[in-house]
């Protein structure tokens, strides 16, 4: 099965140019007046998510697994005349970055539970190992707990609309019984009423409880943790209700 990520193209589809300001809006309020003006993002993908950051200010680096979507990030940073330094790295190892430190290191796009649960303690004391005193980690993650629990199976998106055609995307998700989950990830495109295209691809994810994170981070002296939806202005205080959420929390 084909890769999403080795069609960074197709991913990016998503983006547009009201998301990308939204997910910076977004950012300024759930960052608030956190002295952060170096930002390290592990799985930074195409920078959808924090390529934005760089309007607020802030020096914004970034690894991934997938060369693909690095080159794509690097062509998006150098249009906007703001380049990025990005490596290639698995976030279990990120000793790419050793001898930098940074304000914040963040892992956005639920991308913590593509590595299975006993890897996650080691991705955030090598995130940990990245943070300068005083500083942050941050990550998102979808609500596994809340998956798991409600079995939910479709998960649709509005339409993209592109030049002459439009793209739909529904997600279908398979629930193994060694517990991960499947999505398939199929997308249609559209023009003139026909489907001209379609692709399908498989994302697999070993779902976390949030205090296998949260409960690694404080063992490592992190403190005046924040956990809100994503995005932050959604106003649900109930973690069972919450659909995606962020953290973030300080380094003593
Ligand atoms: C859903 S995308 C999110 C990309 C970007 N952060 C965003 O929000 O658009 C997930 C990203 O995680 C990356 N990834 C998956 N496993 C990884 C790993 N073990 N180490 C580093 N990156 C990984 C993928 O290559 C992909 O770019």
């Amino acid at each position: 099965m084909e890769k999403l990520y080795n069609q960074s193209e197709i991913y990016d589809l998503i983006e547009t140019e009201r998301r990308t300001g939204i997910i910076r809006s977004d950012w300024k309020a759930f960052l608030g007046d956190r002295p952060i003006r170096t930002l390290l993002d592990v799985s930074i993908g195409t920078g959808a998510m924090t390529l934005p950051l760089q309007e607020l200010g802030i020096t914004v680096s970034g690894s991934d697994l997938s060369d693909n979507m690095l080159s794509r990030c690097k062509m998006k940073a150098e249009q906007k005349g703001l380049p990025v330094e990005l490596k290639r790295s698995d976030f279990r190892d990120l000793s790419c970055w050793d001898g930098q430190l940074f304000d914040c290191v963040v892992s956005t796009g639920n991308s913590i539970a593509y590595v299975p649960n006993e890897d996650i303690p080691g991705v955030l004391e090598r995130m940990n190992s990245l943070v300068k005193p005083g500083g942050y980690i941050c990550f998102d993650s979808r609500n596994w707990e809340k998956i798991r629990r409600e079995k939910q199976r479709f998960y649709f998106y509005s339409p993209f609309f592109r030049e002459d055609y439009r793209v739909n995307l529904v997600q279908v998700w398979d629930y193994n019984n060694d517990d991960t989950i499947t999505f398939n990830l199929l997308y249609s495109f559209e023009r003139d009423n026909r489907v001209f295209r379609r692709e399908i691809f498989e994302e697999h994810y070993y779902p976390f409880k949030k205090d296998l994170a949260l409960d690694k981070l404080a063992s490592m002296g992190y403190g005046e943790f924040q956990l809100k939806p994503l995005p932050c202005e959604e106003d649900e205080t109930d973690f069972d209700k919450i659909d995606w959420y962020r953290v973030i929390a300080k380094k003593k």
